[in-house]
């Protein structure tokens, strides 16, 4: 086709077109995991089908527009953000499309693709050590603050920013209950941020008070620490903490499982093989907490939240080495 942008006007409520690659963001399926659970009460939202691989390019927009209502971003500025890798994508497809420069500041137990693919949409990278105190000056999140605090730089902080629940209560939820028709009686996911499970629970309790909300937790984290020896190094990426974020209303949660690296990597290394669902490590976590309450509550529709695909760490849980030097096994 010749000509430049917007030398071609077809009449857009016509065509199927997308103005850009973020209206193609959300509307993601619900599928049941029938093989890994037969009885068929056990239902996947899958949000590795977000056109950037994850569930966090929802908070990403939310994020950045909110800022620019609220005049803290202008053309040209740089956004600065410590993420594990998804929520980098997010910005970084918005950056891109809004004209924003974008520094992304990552721990150093990330995975390497996940590093190569932020700088792949043109982020700058910048690698911190996870074994340092989040107080340390070298910790991810004070080199994001020192960044952030430069003139012309904004930090979203997924951990603090409202509009991170608000695109999961805006979008995630009511796009669970509708394609469930209302019927959904337990949702499970994982916590991070908690702005997931803030943002739906949210909505699907003030549409049926009665819809349980169970969060999964790694082995380790604060959230089902008993005391403070219980908050521990573990390897599942992009959930639990060793602080509790603000994003996070945790009086939503009616109860939690808690699962171990090694059950969560056999999972998420199953529900590939069996469903055809290239699940991350995250999902596969999520969907062992959410077997266990498909299995207690044969009766209840549960959905489950698969944040990311298993793209992210071909070199990690999907490799026999990898897993075999972490004591793992091979999963299943
Ligand atoms: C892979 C992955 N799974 C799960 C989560 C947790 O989601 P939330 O932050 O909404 O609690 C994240 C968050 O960064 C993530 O990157």
């Amino acid at each position: 086709m010749q000509g430049g942008p917007g030398q071609w006007s077809p009449n857009l409520t016509v065509v199927d077109i997308r103005p850009d690659i973020l209206s193609a963001i959300g509307d993601t399926p619900l599928v049941r995991l029938a093989r890994v659970h037969p009885p068929g009460n056990l239902v996947a939202k899958v949000e590795s089908m977000n056109p950037g691989g994850s569930i966090k390019e929802r908070i990403g927009l939310g994020m950045i527009e909110r800022a620019e209502r609220m005049g803290l971003l202008h053309p040209g500025d740089t956004i600065v953000e410590p993420t594990s890798g998804n929520t980098g994508v997010g910005l970084a497809m918005v950056a891109a499309l809004r004209g924003y420069r974008l520094i992304a500041v990552m721990a150093d137990k990330q995975s390497k693709e996940k590093q190569d693919l932020l700088r792949a949409y043109g982020a700058e990278v910048v690698v911190c050590p996870t074994a340092v105190a989040p107080d340390d000056p070298r910790s991810y999140y004070s080199v994001a603050a020192e960044l952030a605090s430069r003139p012309g730089h904004f930090r979203p902080d997924q951990y603090s920013n409202p509009a991170n629940p608000d695109a999961h209560y805006r979008t995630t939820g009511p796009e669970i209950w509708r394609q469930t028709d209302g019927q959904i009686g337990v949702l499970v996911a994982g916590v991070g941020t908690g702005g997931t499970i803030t943002g739906v629970a949210r909505f699907l309790k003030e549409q049926n008070p009665d819809v349980r909300i169970v969060g999964v937790d790694p082995r380790g984290s604060i959230f089902t620490a008993t005391g403070p020896a219980d908050v521990t190094a573990y390897l599942t990426e992009g959930v639990g903490e060793d602080f509790w974020p603000d994003t996070f209303d945790r009086a939503l949660v009616d109860e939690y499982e808690v699962v171990t690296d090694g059950e969560a990597f056999a999972m998420t290394r199953r529900v590939t093989r069996e469903e055809g669902i290239l699940v991350g490590g995250s999902g596969g976590m999520a969907i062992e907490g959410a077997l266990r309450v498909a299995r207690r509550m044969p009766a209840e529709l549960v959905v489950v939240v698969v944040p990311d695909g298993g793209r992210n760490y071909l070199s990690k849980i999907f490799d026999d080495a990898w897993m075999r030097d972490h004591g793992f096994g091979e999963g299943t």
